[in-house]
């Protein structure tokens, strides 16, 4: 081997292990950290201010309820309880969190993704349909889907980041479980972030973005509004 190679080979290593490294949820750096529950509070942290532990309670660890299904996301036939740092304060820090999802027979979770977590999904009743779009490397305008039917027991995962969607193809009401790698994982829904911002975003780069004209993008505005 020579000299010049091994040199090369030396600053490549080098380079990587002194790369920064980009964390999201960050290790706790002491034992608990419940977060108060100020919305005037002024310091803005990653994550939630601490609690005096003196003062955390067994109850900041504790939510109840996940028996019965949440709230409907209006107009989807999807209804989601979260077990997150907003509602259970002693997650803060921790770096996971979990949501209880009920899902209507033929009816859908819209495609959306979560910046600051992977997700995995875990049947409990009923025949779900879910699927993740990941980047084609070798062609940019393109991907790849991966999707899967899912019944009871079965165990899916949707990568950082990536756009995914379920849908109930049973004749029952689906129930699943989702566990996030943050105590705050973030949601954005694709159709919606796009046609109901405000303000809208300019009708030029949606026309252009999506190959549509403008009664088009008004018609689908309407929809989403
Ligand atoms: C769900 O659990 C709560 C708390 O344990 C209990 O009060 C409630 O009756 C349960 N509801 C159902 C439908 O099982
Ligand atoms: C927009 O597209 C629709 C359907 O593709 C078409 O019927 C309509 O004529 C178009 N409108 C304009 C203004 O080009």
């Amino acid at each position: 081997m020579s000299m010049w190679w091994f040199i090369t080979t030396l600053a490549i290593t080098a380079f990587f292990y002194n790369s920064p490294v980009y964390a999201y949820d960050n290790n706790p750096l002491q034992d608990i950290c419940v977060a108060v529950s100020d919305s005037h509070a002024s310091v803005f942290v990653n994550g939630k201010i601490c609690k005096d532990p003196k003062l955390a309670t067994a109850n900041d660890f504790y939510f109840s309820g996940l028996n019965v299904s949440g709230n409907e996301v209006p107009g989807f036939g999807f209804a989601v309880k979260s077990v997150d740092v907003n509602n259970m304060p002693g997650l803060n820090t921790l770096g996971i969190s979990f949501i209880r999802g009920d899902l209507e027979p033929q009816r859908i979770a819209p495609l959306h993704t979560h910046p600051r977590a992977t997700e995995m999904i875990t049947i409990l009743e009923g025949t779900v349909y879910a699927g993740f779009l990941v980047p084609d490397p070798a062609n940019f305008f393109k991907s790849r889907l991966f999707s899967k039917i899912l019944n009871p027991g079965d165990v899916f995962v949707f990568p950082i980041g990536l756009i995914h969607f379920l849908y109930n193809v049973g004749y029952k009401k689906a129930t699943c479980l989702f566990y996030f790698n943050s105590q705050n994982p973030g949601v954005i829904g694709i159709p919606n972030s796009i046609f109901a911002s405000k303000p809208p975003v300019p009708d030029d780069i949606v026309a252009k973005g999506f190959h549509l004209n403008k009664t088009e993008i008004a018609e689908l505005r309407k929809k989403f509004s």
